[in-house]
């Protein structure tokens, strides 16, 4: 059998009515906003590791560290012989981990960019020739249909993406991945912690106009997929820090008054000067919002790891 097998579980008319049926009601409802991840196509999850090198960008580095830390103690806990990976990128900081799994037998990298997956997989695998690598093109807050592999599992969520669904959205998710979990099994997750504002909006504004270009980079999406016309020069990038929800929240502000066609949608939509697009929020946790998070879905903490400056935290969750 080959090492490497890759499952679709969305098909692309099923991505395309998703998308159709996001932009309707996000453009057509007050305020304006698209769910991120539409964000994801190949250029997006290019300017996403992008990203992930910039300077002002603390959280991959600061995650990294605590993996590479701590990689034989979360292996050691776990003792994983599958680890299912949700919304796994390039999995480039997740092969600490996998390194330090003698036993691992299988990884299921899921995420909705096919092209990110294949890459990841080939990379690993020049690695790992002997591990077998199971990709799923999957949305994770849809029900996941795992393959058959070997227990203990330990369902991986990194990079903080835990804090780009909404407080409602985040139950319902971590309660789907409770009932993924069997006895014996745990869930490792990463969260970027509440801390200084300059500290956050600049790891969400950088210098080098990065995170401006993927942020719009959702608006190339729908002028291509559904045949809009939205002048990608006309919206600027905007990211501020919400101390009330504790979330960083990312905007397209229009430049000037100005009517989107969306072809496709057989809808205009009309901006007025200044008004803003929501594209996505980014929450940040204290120890105690993760604890009653995980408790709310039956999950409980075990262990929680931070880096060195304090600025990013993983914990290991059973189930209760
Ligand atoms: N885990 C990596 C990547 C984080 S970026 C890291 O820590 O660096 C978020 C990733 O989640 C992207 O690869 C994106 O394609 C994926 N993603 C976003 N929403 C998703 C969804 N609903 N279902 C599956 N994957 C999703
Ligand atoms: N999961 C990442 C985060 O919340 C995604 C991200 C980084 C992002 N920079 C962004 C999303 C800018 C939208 C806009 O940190």
């Amino acid at each position: 059998m080959s090492p490497f097998q890759l499952t679709r579980t969305l098909p692309a008319d099923a991505t395309d009515a998703a998308l159709r049926a996001d932009v309707l009601s996000g453009l057509t409802g007050r305020p304006k906003t698209l769910p991120p991840k539409w964000f994801y196509d190949a250029r997006g999850s290019e300017l996403f590791e992008e990203i992930t090198r910039l300077p002002e960008y603390y959280p991959t580095r600061a995650e990294r560290e605590i993996l590479q830390e701590r990689a034989e103690e979360i292996a050691a806990a776990s003792g994983a012989r599958t680890v299912i990976e949700l919304g796994s990128g390039s999995s480039e900081k997740t092969r600490h981990l996998l390194d330090a799994l003698p036993e691992l037998h299988t990884y299921v990298p899921v995420d909705v960019s096919e092209s990110a997956l294949s890459g990841a997989a080939e990379a690993l695998l020049a690695e790992r020739p002997e591990l077998s690598v199971h990709a799923l093109v999957a949305d994770f807050t849809g029900g996941l249909a795992l393959p058959g592999s070997p227990g203990p599992r330990l369902v991986v969520f990194l990079g903080g993406t835990i804090g780009n669904l909404l407080p409602r959205e985040r139950t319902t998710f971590l309660r789907s991945v409770r009932s993924l979990l069997s006895p014996g099994d745990a869930l490792l997750l990463g969260t970027d912690l509440v801390k200084e504002e300059a500290t956050l909006v600049a790891a969400y504004d950088d210098a080098a106009h990065v995170t401006a270009a993927f942020n719009k980079n959702v608006l190339n999406v729908v002028n291509r997929e559904l045949g809009a016309d939205f002048p990608l020069d006309d919206f600027d990038h905007v990211a501020v820090w919400n101390r009330e929800e504790r979330w960083m929240e990312m905007r397209l502000r229009a430049r000037r008054a100005l009517n989107v066609k969306i072809r496709e949608l057989d809808l205009v939509v009309p901006f007025e000067s200044g008004e803003e697009l929501r594209t996505e929020v980014s929450a940040k946790f204290r120890q105690e919002d993760v604890r009653e998070e995980l408790a709310a879905a039956g999950l409980r903490l075990a262990q929680w790891w931070t880096d060195s400056a304090d600025r990013f935290a993983l914990s290991l969750a059973t189930a209760v």
